[in-house]
């Protein structure tokens, strides 16, 4: 078992890695907690919630179902989901348990941050991706047409139930994406990591418990850290951000269907390595081995069709933007990234072509 606290202003609270930790649920929900309620997809209910049903015991709880998929990610998922709260007898005493992957953990979190102007929630973490990232650190929100993320709230939550049991029933495709996110936090914070993901590949890919877990604890403290540091991202929260600018690009270009998130974020931290060495900032046997490991967990879905000057168009409409300024979070060696601003045009383009390319031969 592992426990990383997570520090902020709003609150403190654990980020709990431990197989089985679905079955203390209860620990952690206030003695005179009012009304429960559970938003999840069907599938992962299918799949798991009886864990989470038999956890609750004798706790009244309600089961809300949001669709799921990038695209449902939208405010009037919220809408509908607090109407059906306000049906059921839900409060300000109520809290909300998210229970599922990153998008169910986002709106779930923004649903709770806003219903009746705040309530608690517990985040329970079931894809590897919301396990390593989405889950912990309080960011919730939901898409707008022009890009991801556009609206929502740090609503920091009760604590973080990650339990890699559930990973065994996730289709390898999303397992890979949430390694990704591990990946990430390899080159920008933890080069004993990013070597775990370079030699232990088959392990991993393996879902080697032993691995899985070390992984999952190794992104998760960093995480922890990071957002203990600057739970804004006022500062150094931006790096992990690492591969999000062009990432989120793409999955707006594409309508965020063709690309899972993480999936996206491989392509963008392709294209930031890329960027990274053009400039002079990043040596060439580095770059090569970040490529190597993202290429190593992929392929990713086709990028054919995919412009890179369309891509370029639609940095600047991504949040990370400040005063019409596009922010790259850059390696500049593995375990270690700066936070650049005004990188040259031309290199930005020729870094994404250089991934789309390398996208096409993966
Ligand atoms: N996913 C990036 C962050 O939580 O800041």
């Amino acid at each position: 078992m592992a426990n990383y606290r997570v520090q902020t202003p709003q609150r403190a609270y654990d980020a709990i890695v431990e197989r089985g930790c679905i079955a203390r649920i209860d620990e952690f929900l206030p003695a005179r907690a009012g009304r429960i309620f559970v938003v999840t997809t069907s599938d992962v209910w299918g799949l798991h919630g009886d864990r989470v049903k038999k956890a609750l015991g004798a706790r009244e709880h309600q089961v809300l179902f949001f669709p799921g998929g990038e695209p449902r990610k939208r405010l009037a998922e919220v809408e509908a989901l607090a109407e059906q709260m306000m049906e059921a007898g839900g409060d300000r005493g109520s809290l909300i348990v998210a229970f599922g992957g990153g998008i169910v953990t986002d709106v779930a979190g923004f649903l709770a941050a806003v219903f009746m102007r705040g309530i608690p929630v517990m985040q329970i973490a079931t894809t590897l991706l919301a396990q390593v990232d989405a889950a912990v650190g309080g960011k919730t929100g939901v898409n707008l047409v022009a890009g991801k993320n556009l609206v929502g709230a740090f609503h920091q939550p009760l604590v973080v139930l990650i339990d890699p049991d559930v990973l065994h029933t996730l289709p390898e495709r999303e397992y890979r994406a949430g390694l990704y996110e591990i990946i990430k936090c390899g080159v920008i914070r933890d080069a004993e990591l990013f070597r775990v993901l370079a030699d232990d590949r088959e392990r991993v890919l393996a879902q080697d418990p032993k691995t899985v877990d070390a992984i999952i604890a190794g992104a998760v403290k960093i995480k922890a850290e990071v957002v203990t540091a600057d739970e804004r991202e006022g500062d150094l929260r931006r790096i992990l951000n690492f591969g999000h600018t062009v990432g989120h690009a793409l999955e707006a270009e594409t309508g965020y269907t063709r690309f899972l998130h993480g999936e996206a974020v491989a392509f963008g931290m392709h294209a930031a390595t890329t960027i990274a060495e053009i400039s002079g900032r990043l040596s060439a046997d580095d770059a090569s081995a970040i490529h190597a490991v993202i290429r190593g967990y992929g392929p990713i879905p086709a990028v054919d069709g995919i412009s890179a000057a369309n891509l370029l168009a639609r940095l600047g409409s991504d949040k990370k933007t400040v005063q019409g300024k596009v922010h790259f979070v850059l390696p500049v060696t593995i375990g270690e990234v700066a936070v650049v601003s005004g990188v040259a045009e031309a290199h930005v383009l020729e870094a994404i072509e250089t991934a789309l390319g390398q996208a096409v031969q993966a």
